[in-house]
């Protein structure tokens, strides 16, 4: 047995949940993925620099796919579970997965979430950014804000040898202190050699809980942040938009991030 692996055992035994080894990605793995990852970032960059009023959310999967694409890379998103589209945009009281749409315009005051997933040569990445579309009202600029804070106060908390619920905690307790809520039942996922990988990574659950942070992990910060209640529903026509329930806004801001032996460093935001 090798030091990681005794040291892995030795927490287990003390009842902490610790990684499987498939989890911890290898040095020639991690440095794949990193070019996927910031190929992620730069369509991101990409979607920032051409967004715009009156553009169709279609027309934001257009520019997903063709920098993609012209780039080596494949959207993630495409086929994906019958996904039809590139890339996810979730507008205002839009939690996460909606589907762009040629009928659908961004209007001033808009919030939107993009949400790009990106493989290239067979390694994933996944990343996403607010947007805001002229003034918006200062609730809606509050919210924005206030995820943003919770997704850099999560990445803060996020140390090795600490616990996912660190992250959980840091993220869940700005939210409420600001009196929103954090979706409990969709929340991220490991990610790198597949799109989603195990653990899944809640953002509710208290401090010194759930898996060690162990150096090799990779995953993804991704919170949901509601103005109202927490719950929300799933569209019966396509099984994939998510709603608020109480048609509240929802803000979510996404980081990729990788766990080494001193930082937890973000790869793709
Ligand atoms: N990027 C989303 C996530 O974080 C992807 C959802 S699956 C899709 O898990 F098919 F909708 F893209
Ligand atoms: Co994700």
């Amino acid at each position: 047995m090798d030091k990681l692996n005794i040291k892995l055992w030795t927490l287990a035994a003390k009842g902490q949940i610790v990684p499987k080894r498939s989890m911890l990605k290898t040095p020639r793995q991690i440095a794949a993925i990193r070019k996927s990852a910031a190929l992620n970032t730069a369509v991101l960059d990409h979607v920032a620099a051409h967004i715009r009023e009156g553009m169709s959310t279609a027309e934001i999967d257009r520019l997903v796919y063709d920098f993609t694409t012209e780039h080596g890379g494949i959207p993630a998103p495409l086929n994906y579970e019958g996904f039809p589209k590139s890339v996810c945009t979730s507008l205002n009281n839009v939690v996460c997965h909606g589907i762009p749409s040629e009928h659908e315009f961004l209007q001033e005051g808009d919030i939107l979430n993009v949400d790009v997933s990106t493989i290239l040569n067979g390694y994933y990445s996944d990343a996403s950014r607010m947007f805001t579309i002229g003034s918006i009202s200062s609730e809606a600029a509050r919210l924005v804000r206030v995820t943003q804070e919770c997704v850099d106060l999560g990445l803060k908390a996020a140390k090795p040898w600490g616990h996912l619920g660190d992250i959980a905690y840091a993220i869940n307790s700005h939210a409420r202190k600001h009196g929103y809520s954090v979706v409990e039942d969709i929340g991220g996922h490991g990610i790198g050699l597949d799109f989603h990988e195990e653990p899944f990574v809640s953002y509710v659950t208290p401090k010194g809980s759930e898996m060690v942070l162990v150096p090799g992990m990779m995953f993804t910060i991704e919170p949901m942040v509601n103005e109202g209640s927490p719950d929300f529903f799933v569209d019966e026509d396509n099984d994939w938009t998510v709603y608020t329930i109480d048609d509240g806004l929802s803000a979510q801001v996404e980081y990729m991030v990788l766990v080494t032996d001193t930082k937890v460093e973000v790869l793709s935001k």
